[in-house]
């Protein structure tokens, strides 16, 4: 997989809410995650982000939302066995599956029960942490940011990424009204879908430091991936059950789509950010 085009699947983020526990429902988000974390733009922010964290032999680093666990063992690797590498992840299936790969591996991460809005960890007890496109499905991520700041140890580092749905873009497009109806459709599907802009401000409004510099990356999908894993059919949908759009509007998309996807002039693209926050010393 060579370009960020390679992406074989999109980015379904609706599907990962805390409810979504079924076994059926938990292979379909492991396939995504799995697919995501090949993409060069997710890789190239992880490392951006490990790179500032800087966790180090003995450090104490948390992973909030973890999912299947790799940014968690990775960070088992630079903290050894003096310091501990914990994920926190609500959902069962995802932690179960964690777990297996963990042992796989021979890591020493571990996988805690738990959720952003309550970290299961004490006040100023954690040097590193971070949590990756977990915010755009809070209703309140100002509340886990604060969470964040209250586990931080003193001159304890925080890097969160997230996208930002606001910055999705297509081609082709229709005519300006029924794009603003598709997109207010797309929208809908996510609790916090502009959390990619708000980064900064939330980590700022907790009290903590901000990096200038914010990391930034885009996924992009071409040809038939644009269209393979169902989302856009499926929020072209959604804006006709709601009202949004007339079925005639989401047939010329799609039939517009479905065309560029065949001759490969297809094309979609969403940033994602990468914000780093300190605890002062
Ligand atoms: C898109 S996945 C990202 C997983 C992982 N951070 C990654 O980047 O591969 C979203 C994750 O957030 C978790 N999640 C959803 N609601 C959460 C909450 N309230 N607190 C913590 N994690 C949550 C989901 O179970 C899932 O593991």
């Amino acid at each position: 997989m060579g370009t960020d085009g390679d992406v074989r699947e999109p980015m379904p983020e609706h599907l990962f809410t805390v409810d979504a526990t079924s076994a059926e429902q938990v292979r379909a988000m492991l396939a995504i995650l799995d697919v995501q974390e090949s993409s060069p733009a997710v890789r190239r922010l992880r490392d951006l982000t490990l790179d500032a964290l800087s966790p180090g032999p003995g450090d104490v680093a948390v992973d909030v939302g973890s999912g299947s666990g790799t940014e968690t063992r990775r960070l088992a690797s630079l903290v050894g066995e003096r310091g501990q590498a914990i994920g926190v992840e609500p959902n069962p299936g995802l932690r179960a599956e964690a777990e297996r790969r963990c042992r796989e591996e021979l890591s020493v991460a571990r996988f805690v029960a738990g959720e952003a809005l309550a970290l299961p960890l004490d006040d100023g007890s954690v040097d590193v942490l971070r949590c990756e496109r977990v915010l755009q499905h809070l209703a309140d991520p100002e509340r886990a940011v604060a969470e964040f700041a209250r586990v931080l140890a003193p001159g304890g580092r925080v890097g969160v990424i997230d996208s930002d749905w606001g910055s999705a873009i297509l081609r082709p497009e229709a005519d300006p009204e029924t794009m603003s109806s598709y997109r207010a459709a797309a929208l809908s599907r996510i609790s916090n879908p502009h959390s990619g802009r708000d980064l900064a401000s939330q980590l700022r409004g907790a009290g903590l430091m901000v990096d200038a510099d914010v990391g930034s990356a885009a996924i992009v999908l071409q040809g038939e991936a644009v269209l393979r894993a169902g989302f856009i059919t499926e929020n072209a949908r959604l804006g006709v059950d709601r009202g949004l759009l007339s079925q005639a509007q989401a047939d010329d998309l799609l039939g517009s789509i479905r065309a560029a996807a065949e001759s490969g002039e297809a094309f979609f693209a969403i940033t994602m950010f990468a914000v780093i926050g300190r605890r002062r010393e």
